[in-house]
């Protein structure tokens, strides 16, 4: 990895939060600085980038023009194909437009999180704008898939750090997944999953089996369906994730999550 030249990557903002960005920022093993100042040359990001405007616009180009063929695109964000994609514009042009002309000259795409990998929020019913994630709009490049909404930090630079060390993908499941993250379901991993064993439940959020800290699938927990390192890697430099603070996982890394999660139906 010290020898390795800096790969030029392109990240793309679209219909989305901006906290994708924000987990990949606080990934602490390995630490983002290292990677952005040391492995990889950001040349366009819209939010970690000092220039904006057309100066933004022409460094972005001049990746694109140098690097045919060589650099990364990442994509944070759905892609809105409604009303001819009037939705999502940057200076006057629309995320689909933007995206196939960054896509086009790219070595590989990483579709980052939920809504570049399956439409996330803009996407749950009805559905107004049409959020279309990545895979179906580019269908000529090897696209990595790294679900969540947010992805997990660490995970996020663990995909970033394999592309440039070994100059190729990591190794997918079948949907385009890295197997090293998502090859097993929050449920394999649990802390609770002996409580989950022994048929012992919370059946409300502060009942003393709750206390006790019993598994939570009687109150809606998608552990058990929900492929993603949660419980293994966690969240905050490694300091808990859902489950552990209370809560069961609402499928976040799952397609359709925000139709099918469990969102207080009562
Ligand atoms: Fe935000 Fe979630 Fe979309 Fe990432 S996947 S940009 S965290 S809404
Ligand atoms: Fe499985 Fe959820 Fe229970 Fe953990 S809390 S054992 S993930 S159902
Ligand atoms: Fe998301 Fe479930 Fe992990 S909600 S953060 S996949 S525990």
């Amino acid at each position: 990895l010290e020898t390795t030249h800096r790969v030029p990557i392109i990240w793309e903002h679209f219909q989305e939060c901006t906290c994708c960005s924000e987990s990949f920022i606080r990934s602490d093993h390995p630490i983002v600085a290292d990677i952005i100042l040391d492995k990889v040359s950001l040349d366009y990001t819209m939010t970690l980038m000092a220039a904006s405007g057309h100066q933004a616009e022409a460094a972005k180009k001049a990746t694109m023009d140098k690097y045919k063929g060589e650099y990364i695109l990442c994509v944070e964000g759905s892609v809105p194909l409604g009303d001819d994609g009037n939705y999502c514009c940057i200076a006057g042009r629309s995320a689909k437009e933007i995206l196939l002309e960054a896509a086009e000259g790219a070595k590989a795409i990483i579709a980052w999180g939920s809504c570049a990998c399956n439409g996330c929020v803009q996407a749950a019913s009805p559905n107004p704008t049409n959020a279309t994630p990545i895979h179906k709009i580019i269908k000529n490049k090897p696209i990595i898939k790294v679900p969540g909404c947010p992805p997990i930090g660490e995970v996020m630079a663990g995909v970033v750090v394999h592309m440039v060390t070994f100059g190729r993908l990591p190794e997918l499941d079948r949907i385009g997944r890295p197997k090293a993250f998502y090859a097993k379901r929050v449920h394999d991993s649990c802390y609770r999953r002996p409580y989950y064993d022994a048929g012992l439940f919370a059946e409300t959020f502060d009942d003393q089996n709750a206390k006790n800290g019993y598994c939570l699938y009687k109150l809606g927990c998608k552990g058990p369906m929900t492929y993603n390192a949660c419980g293994t890697i966690k969240w905050n430099n490694g300091v808990s994730y859902p489950i552990q603070s209370g809560h069961g996982c609402i499928g976040c890394s799952e397609a359709n999550f925000w139709d099918n999660g469990p969102f207080y139906k009562r």
